[in-house]
């Protein structure tokens, strides 16, 4: 009898302790995801598979199980697999800083010779940035298709802002043209427009505000919450880690140097949180607003996960930095699609990711739409390549406009997370590029052109920052950072080719 309750008595015992620390667990993954809708559903399910039970029961997993539709799966922590990621570098673990490599120079002058007219390093090296891009555009121009929305007669008149004209030449090819001045009317406009309404942003796990100025645009406020100099904390995963508001910036900025244009309009601007938020505030929002013991204005809204006093937004003393990004057009006119990142992260503190255990994940992507098309392979490597500029490791998703088809580019959405550790250099972001050993022509030929100089990427996007009204926006080791990054992207590449893959599968034209 007493044995028996004594059982019993330790068995109930376990399974509480054993509850809790599931819990403990998956909590802050549940809440974690930003985008949650059908995503969020599929993954409860999973999360209860593999992690419900101890890994007594826990089944050993081996590469049969992931070969199904699933591009990405998770694996368990524990596999004996080589791992097939890359190493974080550290930046002053190879001092002096150097941007240039001798595995890079041999690559340039090897192409330069197999290939002259591809690429004529030596012309490169004296051509002035602009007039490299302007090269590519004339010698890759297409025309596109604009939303329909917008072009049909309905909606097609529209009005003379210029964030609506900034929407009406979203195109299947760029989200803005590089010399419409529309788009720098529309970053003064967010700058200066007196804002009307504020309203809370519902989802997400941190406080964003949808900003209403006097001419009717909308703007996505992510507030400043550290100073510049600090860094994502060592031992904060990249999916726990705080949005900066001058990662958004910056993030836009470097998009539109590399003319990539795929990250919408986003400016800084310093508001005053009284007058210009909690007087516009409805009832439940002005009522997060505190005064600290330092005597700021303090706010902290409300949200999943980062709105309470311990997180809240304070000012100095009423005064708060934040970033502004532009919205897109409505639903009912730029419907989009969102696609699961075949090399996204784990979002788990335990478990790693398919690609990072194994590194033949591009076989199976590159032969299945849409990434065997003529481009999207190569947009997501583009995507990957400036996320490792920026040091970003949250790009689980990323959207496209649904009537531009398969065969347009890949926005490039939320980049709070960017821009957190300047001296480590996280090479697992570049997966895609060295498992699948491609990169876009045109890429190729502008980090060639920033390793080459004498302009090298940290000046024109140091230049290009200045024009913003919070400048300095990126601190010089984030700046650094960017030069010594370009170096080892090339660097991968030219591994590629020292495999013995021909130049032409590599170093992809795809004319985009
Ligand atoms: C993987 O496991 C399955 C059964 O679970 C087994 O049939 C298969 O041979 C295993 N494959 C490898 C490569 O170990
Ligand atoms: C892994 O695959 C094998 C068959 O190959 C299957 O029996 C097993 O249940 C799978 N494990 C999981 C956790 O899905
Ligand atoms: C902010 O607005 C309040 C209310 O209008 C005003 O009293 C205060 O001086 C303003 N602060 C700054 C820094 O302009
Ligand atoms: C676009 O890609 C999707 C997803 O892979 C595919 O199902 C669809 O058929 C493609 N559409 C076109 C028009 O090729």
């Amino acid at each position: 009898m007493k044995l028996k309750y004594r059982v019993l008595g330790s068995i109930l015992g376990l399974s509480f302790i054993g509850t809790c620390m599931y819990l403990l667990n998956t909590l802050p993954r549940i809440i974690e995801y930003t985008k949650p809708s059908p995503h969020i559903r599929k993954l409860i399910p999973r999360i209860v598979d593999t992690e419900a039970h101890f890994s007594a029961l826990r089944k050993r997993l081996n590469k049969s199980n992931y070969t199904s539709d699933e591009f990405s799966p998770e694996t368990v922590e524990g596999e004996r697999a080589q791992p097939a990621g890359r190493e974080v570098i550290k930046a002053h673990d190879q001092k002096p800083e150097k941007f240039s490599d001798d595995a890079v120079d041999d690559m340039l002058k090897k192409l330069g010779r197999t290939h002259p007219k591809m690429f004529d390093m030596e012309e490169l090296r004296v051509t002035p940035y602009e007039s490299v891009l302007w090269n590519i555009k004339k010698r890759n121009h297409k025309k596109g298709i604009y939303l329909p929305g917008y072009t049909d007669s309905e909606n097609g008149g529209g009005g003379s802002a210029n964030w609506e004209k900034y929407q009406r030449g979203i195109n299947q090819y760029f989200m803005y043209e590089p010399d419409d001045p529309a788009v720098d009317g529309l970053m003064a406009d967010m700058e200066q427009e007196t804002v009307i309404d504020v309203e809370q942003k519902d989802g997400g796990t941190q406080l964003k505000l949808i900003i209403t100025f006097q001419d009717e645009g909308q703007a996505l406020f992510k507030p400043m919450r550290f100073p510049r100099e600090v860094e994502t904390l060592p031992n904060h995963f990249y999916f726990s880690d705080y949005e900066r508001h001058y990662a958004e910036i910056g993030a836009f900025h470097l998009d539109r140097i590399l003319a990539f244009y795929r990250v919408p309009p986003v400016a800084g601007r310093r508001f005053n949180m009284t007058y210009e938020i909690k007087r516009l505030a409805d009832r439940k929002l002005a009522k997060t607003f505190f005064i600290s013991p330092a005597n700021n204005v303090c706010f902290h809204g409300s949200c999943s996960y980062y709105c309470d006093t311990g997180h809240a937004i304070c000012g100095n003393p009423d005064t708060v930095e934040a970033s502004l990004a532009t919205f897109l057009p409505p639903e009912k006119i730029g419907r989009r699609k969102t696609w699961r990142n075949p090399w996204k992260r784990s979002y788990s503190k335990h478990r790693k990711a398919y690609w990072e255990v194994y590194d033949d994940l591009c076989d199976k992507v590159r032969t299945k739409p849409p990434y065997n098309n003529e481009r999207r392979l190569q947009d997501l490597i583009d995507m990957h390549i400036f996320d490792f500029l920026t040091g970003n490791l949250d790009r689980h998703h990323y959207e496209t406009f649904r009537d531009f088809g398969n065969v347009t580019f890949h926005m490039h959405l939320d980049n709070g997370r960017a821009f957190g550790k300047s001296h480590k250099d996280d090479l697992s972001i570049l997966a895609p590029l060295y498992q699948c050993c491609v990169i876009r022509y045109s890429t190729f030929i502008k980090l060639s052109k920033f390793y080459l100089g004498p302009e090298k990427l940290s000046n024109s996007l140091r230049k290009s920052l200045n024009k913003d009204s919070l400048r300095p926006i990126l601190l010089e080791p984030h700046l650094i950072a960017l030069d010594r990054r370009v170096v080892l992207i090339l660097k991968e590449i030219a591994k590629c080719l020292e495999k013995g893959i021909e130049v032409e599968n590599v170093i992809v034209d795809d004319f985009f």
